[in-house]
């Protein structure tokens, strides 16, 4: 394919003429010189007019051009340590520029905006520089994912949206009308991955995912994409061991392609450099011990009352929040409750109220990014734990069935990709890592 300009080359092109074709996102002016701040889609960079080599008559046009006006511009690059820009450094000295069309008043001006307001404009949002690094950095993320399961022996299997019955609980099901058949979206891939394991060995999907969450958290999105591995004779240490190899690599890779996006989100990158292999790992038990002690501890009522827990319970935001404080590497947390998890868990061997399932907590308060477990693979006791949560056999037969012909010991993890970027990027709100978030109150645009 022929290589035309971008900004994110801009390195290349020091002393060429190159043709950028893009928008206006800002505009300086000192007398006869304007600072036009440039954006193609792969980076900003400072363009610099000077009005005796453009003529008057350009000049003036320049003067009078809005923000996100549409643009193709001529000029030769430069180098110039100060020059503002993602990535910074370089800027245009133009030459000539031909305008598609001049903008007048955009919605979105430098001033402070409300998250409401920003939201209902999310198609223009997203062209600002934040929203749009964030979304730069998710894309690096997802090829990361890919890469690591694509070089690591893994294939990948597309999973129904569609489906006759719940796996991740009854609660968060989206009902849609399936020829006058009630049916769900799906909540999980993993179901499916179980069968594709048995003829593929290790498998992953990684597509969106559907939960009808009916509260309005910073961590939850209607929508959200998740990617799935599941792998045949694994057992909950294999996954651990698995789950910390695969965390790294994605954060290190993403530092390295993305650091300039990261950086302008002013990222605390030496918080990431530190993510390695191995990660530390309690069990249940000590989470509770530690969040008592926590409790105990703190001088906030508000806090205090936040932090009440007793075994058995599921953890809450606000105790993985100050659980993951204790830690500057993501930890995992393993063997929870069998009540708190889905059925299709492993049970713990000699406790059965206890299940062979880990979560990892990502650090800085920003909790579960990934829930897995050791699968359960005895059909009398699968049987058993599909009769308990209350859900309709007929409809997890086949399921069953894997258990009778040729069941193995296997695995697999759920990995939510928004979460992940939230972390990565360090940003507050799931809602600003995915284009067009759906929520609780929102589905627009
Ligand atoms: O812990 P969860 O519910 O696990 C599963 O669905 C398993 N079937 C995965 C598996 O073992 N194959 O979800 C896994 C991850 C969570 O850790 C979280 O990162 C993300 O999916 N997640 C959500 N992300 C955004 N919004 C929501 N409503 C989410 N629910 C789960
Ligand atoms: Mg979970």
């Amino acid at each position: 394919m022929k290589q035309e300009f971008r900004i994110e080359n801009i390195a290349n092109y020091v002393g060429q003429q190159v043709t950028l074709k893009g928008w206006l996102y800002a505009s300086t002016r000192k007398g006869k010189l304007m600072f036009l701040r440039l954006r193609d889609g792969t980076g900003i960079c400072q363009g610099v007019a000077y009005q005796p080599d453009l003529g008057e008559e350009l000049f003036e046009t320049l003067k009078r051009l809005g923000q996100e006006s549409s643009l193709i511009v001529t000029g030769t690059v430069k180098e110039n340590g100060r020059a503002p820009g993602i990535p910074g450094g370089y800027e245009i000295g133009i030459e000539a520029v031909e305008v598609l069309q001049n903008v007048e008043e955009y919605p979105i001006t430098p001033k402070e905006h409300g998250v409401d307001f920003l939201m209902d404009n999310r198609h223009l949002w997203l062209r600002s520089s934040k929203q749009w690094a964030v979304m730069r950095v998710r894309a690096t993320i997802k090829r990361a994912i890919i890469d690591f399961f694509d070089n690591n022996g893994f294939i990948n299997i597309d999973t129904p949206i569609i489906t006759p019955a719940a796996a991740e609980g009854t609660s968060t099901l989206f009902e849609v009308d399936y020829f006058e058949e009630k049916a769900y979206l799906a909540q999980t891939g993993q179901l499916y991955n179980e069968a594709d394991i048995m003829a593929f060995g290790k498998v992953y999907c990684f597509g969106p995912t559907f939960r009808a969450e009916k509260s309005k958290t910073r961590r939850h999105l209607a929508e959200f994409w998740m990617v799935e591995p599941e792998m045949a004779f694994f057992d909950l240490e294999d996954l651990m061991d698995f789950e910390e190899q695969f965390v790294s690599y994605v954060v290190q890779t993403t530092i390295e392609k993305r650091r300039a996006e990261l950086e302008f989100l002013e990222r605390d990158l030496t918080v990431l450099e530190n993510i390695s292999a191995p990660f530390p790992r309690i069990s249940y038990d000590e989470a509770i011990e530690r969040i008592h002690a926590l409790r105990e501890a703190t001088d906030d009522p508000e806090l205090k009352e936040q932090l009440a827990i007793e075994w058995g319970d599921d953890f809450g935001a606000p105790h993985e929040t100050e659980l993951t404080k204790q830690f500057d590497k993501p930890v995992f947390v393993y063997g929870y409750p069998s009540q708190v998890k889905a059925f299709y868990m492993e049970p713990w061997p000699g406790r059965p109220e206890v299940c062979k399932s880990v979560d990892l907590l990502a650090p800085e308060g920003y909790g579960e990014i990934i829930g897995g477990s050791e699968r359960m693979s005895d059909p009398d006791l699968l049987i058993a734990a599909i009769e308990r949560h209350e859900l309709p056999l007929e409809h997890y037969q086949w399921y069953v069935d894997l258990r009778q012909y040729g069941s193995v010991p296997h695995s697999g993890f759920g990995l939510g990709l928004e979460r992940t970027v939230a972390w990565i990027c360090g940003i507050e709100h799931i809602r600003q890592t995915i284009a067009f978030p759906r929520t609780l109150n929102r589905m627009n645009p």
